[in-house]
Order: C-alpha cells, then structure tokens, then sequence
C-alpha cells in the first residue's frame, strides 16, 4: 500500500486570526496544487484562529485540510472553557491531534483520557493524530520502545483495525520538540518501525500497513527531506517551523531538496 504523506503544522498557542490568515494566504501562494497532488497539508490554529482560517481555506478554495490541537471528549455539557469533537467538525475540522506531550505534561492528561478522546474524534467523523513519544530518561534508560508500546496499547484500547488503519500517529521524542534536537533520520525510521510493528501485533498487518505514521520534533527545511525519504515515516507534525510561510511550504516541498 502506498500511504499518501501528510505534513502538519501545529501552530500550538502561536498566531492571532489576524496573523493566522497572514500565514494561510503565505503558505496557498508557496504551496502549489502539484505539491498537494503528492502531499496531504494540514493546519492546526488555536481555536480562536478556526473559523477565520476555515472561511479562507474554503473562499479562496486553497487545499489544505483544518485541524485542531485538542478537543474534549463529551459531545457537550458542563465542561467550562472546553471545545468538544462536534463543535470542531462543524467548523470543517478533519484532523484532531490528541495526546500531545504538552497536553500530558502540563494538563495531566492520561492515555486513558486519550483514549477516550480518540473515540469521540472517530465519532465525529474525524480522524485523531495520536501522539505518542518517551521522555530523556527513558530513551537513556533503553525504554523508548517499552513506553511508545503502553502509550498505544492503553491509548488504541477497544479501536477497532479498521478505524486505527485510518488514523494517523506522529512520534514525537519528548526531547527533540522546541529543543533543535531532531531524532537522527535512523533513530526517528526504527521508532516509526517499531510503531508500525505494534500496530501490527494489536491491530494485524492491514491496520499497520495503512496507518500513517508521522515523525515530530524540530523538523526543519534542512533535515525534512532525509526523514521523509525513510520507509516508515508517512509525514511530519511541525511545531516551530510551521508559524513562518517559507519554511512550512520547502517543508512540504521536502522533495525538492534530493
Ligand atoms: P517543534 O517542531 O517546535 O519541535 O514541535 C514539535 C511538536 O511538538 C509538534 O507537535
């Protein structure tokens, strides 16, 4: 199976709905129709961004595909300050990313919270970009694999193969995001591997071989095109490097710089 890259800027709490159509208008000149015939392109603004970002993406008919950072996992109620999976599609959202290590780290979130929001995203007729990824310690310590291993199991618990074949997950090593550190290309190919193989044992072969799996931490213009050139990384999740047009867009065109 050949699974269609998909490249994805995670703006995180960055950029103003002035700044995010600024940014939107950059990138749909940069980023041409050819580009997206070989690359799926997705953006994830902050919630106050979405709907300004969806009225340019769908006037000016630019390719791209919306995404969210987060979302809850209740349909609604009384939940203050949250956003649930219903209200995100509505808005023309397709991609939810869930479990982000920010979310784990500074919110508390549990793989059994992800879990649970992963559903919700299914059931929203969304598709979840699971973050899964191990801290220092644990990568020195020779449990890198152990953790990405639990992360999935708890965090795909009761999804069925056909519903994880459609999902996308992005590895992120804890400490290569924001930190300029990016996963050597071999290290970032066996880890996406290792993904795809307990994809596999969980879910069976079918599952693993079409789930997209996305490398995250510091991708740049200089190493996009050695991490996306390895057999089992099917995109990249871009923090830093997706707030400014020119970088994003020779992310995307990562083909380019063979
Ligand atoms: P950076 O690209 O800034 O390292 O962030 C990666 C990330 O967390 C994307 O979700």
């Amino acid at each position: 199976m050949s699974r269609k890259p998909l490249i994805s800027g995670n703006w995180k709490m960055n950029l103003n709905h002035f700044e995010a159509l600024k940014l939107v208008q950059e990138l749909s000149y940069a980023i041409t129709r050819e580009d997206i015939d070989e690359v799926d392109v997705s953006v994830h603004p902050p919630f106050t961004d979405l709907r300004t970002v969806q009225t340019v993406l769908e006037s000016d008919k630019i390719p791209f595909q919306l995404g969210a950072q987060h979302c809850h996992n209740e349909t609604s109620g009384a939940f203050t300050g949250e956003i649930s999976p219903v209200m995100l599609q509505k808005l023309g959202v397709e991609y939810v990313i869930v479990g982000h290590s920010e979310r784990r780290e500074v919110f508390g979130e549990t793989d059994e919270l992800v879990n649970k929001k992963i559903k919700s995203v299914f059931n929203a007729e969304m598709t979840p970009i699971l973050c899964v990824g191990e801290t220092l310690a644990e990568r020195d310590a020779g449990d890198a694999e152990s953790r990405v291993a639990a992360q999935l199991e708890a965090c795909l618990a009761s999804i069925t193969p056909e519903d994880v074949g459609s999902m996308v997950v992005a590895y992120e090593p804890i400490w290569a995001i924001g930190t300029g550190k990016t996963a050597s290309a071999e290290d970032a190919q066996s880890m996406c591997a290792f993904v795809r193989s307990t994809v596999s044992s969980l879910f069976g072969a079918e599952a693993a071989d079409a789930v997209r799996v996305q490398y995250g931490g510091s991708v740049k213009p200089v190493n996009a095109h050695e991490l996306m050139s390895q057999p089992d990384i099917d995109g990249a999740l871009v923090g830093g490097a997706s707030l400014a047009a020119d970088s994003f867009a020779r992310i995307v065109q990562y083909r380019n710089q063979a």
